[in-house]
């Protein structure tokens, strides 16, 4: 078991909608350990970036805008996880599709990555945490306590995804929802930069047909063999 300075590590990757975020949460509700989610980072300087009509292909810009960007991921397991945003609440706006079109996009420039990776092993350095993302296991954090990769067929991640945006009041198309899907998913593994990947040592979980509850038991008790 390698534990950092400040406790064990969990890392969560995977592609959209493979679960990451809800069994990241409720694994780290269980713990107690703090809940960080690495894709509210690159949501929130799109959603940013699309508020102040900055050219989404320009990465200096948008390096720019993060630098005088203050993200906050806010939550202690007790009450639903926030993201702020230079001191505002911006949980309820990251998750909109004009900000799922074009997060992938932003994700993609080094420079961006860089400071968000600084960032991002900032506030794990605390430990007691679960981190989900893409490169989390591989990049960010690859002396982790205990990594997860999740998996999912494209069709239940495509329903997933239909059902979080019927709650936010959207009404997108099964089909055409699936097809973004598979194009963030080409993006995400394709880029130069920080790209989807399984770690090796990586427990991968395929969730296609497995309820939360019982994904959340099984990595709650990996965890424990593993630090016991
Ligand atoms: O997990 P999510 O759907 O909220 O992630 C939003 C986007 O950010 C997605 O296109 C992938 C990208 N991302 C990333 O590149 N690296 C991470 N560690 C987390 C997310």
């Amino acid at each position: 078991m390698r534990v950092r300075d400040g406790g064990p590590i969990v890392t969560v990757d995977g592609p959209a909608g493979a679960g990451k975020s809800t069994v990241a949460r409720k694994m780290a509700q269980k713990l107690g350990f703090l809940y960080l989610d690495s894709g509210a980072m690159y949501r929130a300087l799109a959603f940013k970036a699309l508020q102040h009509g900055i050219d989404l292909r320009d990465e200096s810009q948008l390096a720019g805008l993060l630098e005088s960007s203050q993200i906050d991921l806010v939550g202690n397991g007790r009450h639903e996880p926030q993201v702020w945003l230079d001191g505002e609440d911006v949980t309820d706006l990251l998750r909109t599709p004009e900000v799922n079109a074009s997060v992938s996009l932003v994700a993609g420039f080094r420079m961006v990555r860089e400071e968000m990776v600084r960032r991002q092993r900032s506030l794990a350095s605390v430990g007691r945490v679960v981190m989900d993302g893409r490169d989390i296991g591989t990049y960010v954090l690859p002396d982790a306590t205990v990594k997860f990769f999740l998996t999912a067929s494209l069709a239940a991640r495509a329903r997933r995804r239909l059902n979080d945006l019927l709650a936010l009041g959207f009404h997108p198309d099964l089909e055409v929802l699936g097809e973004e899907i598979r194009h963030r998913d080409a993006l995400d593994a394709s880029r130069e930069v920080g790209p989807l990947r399984q770690a090796e040592d990586a427990i991968v979980i395929d969730t296609t047909d497995m309820e939360v509850d019982r994904v959340v038991d099984m990595m709650v008790e990996y965890f424990r063999q593993r630090v016991s």
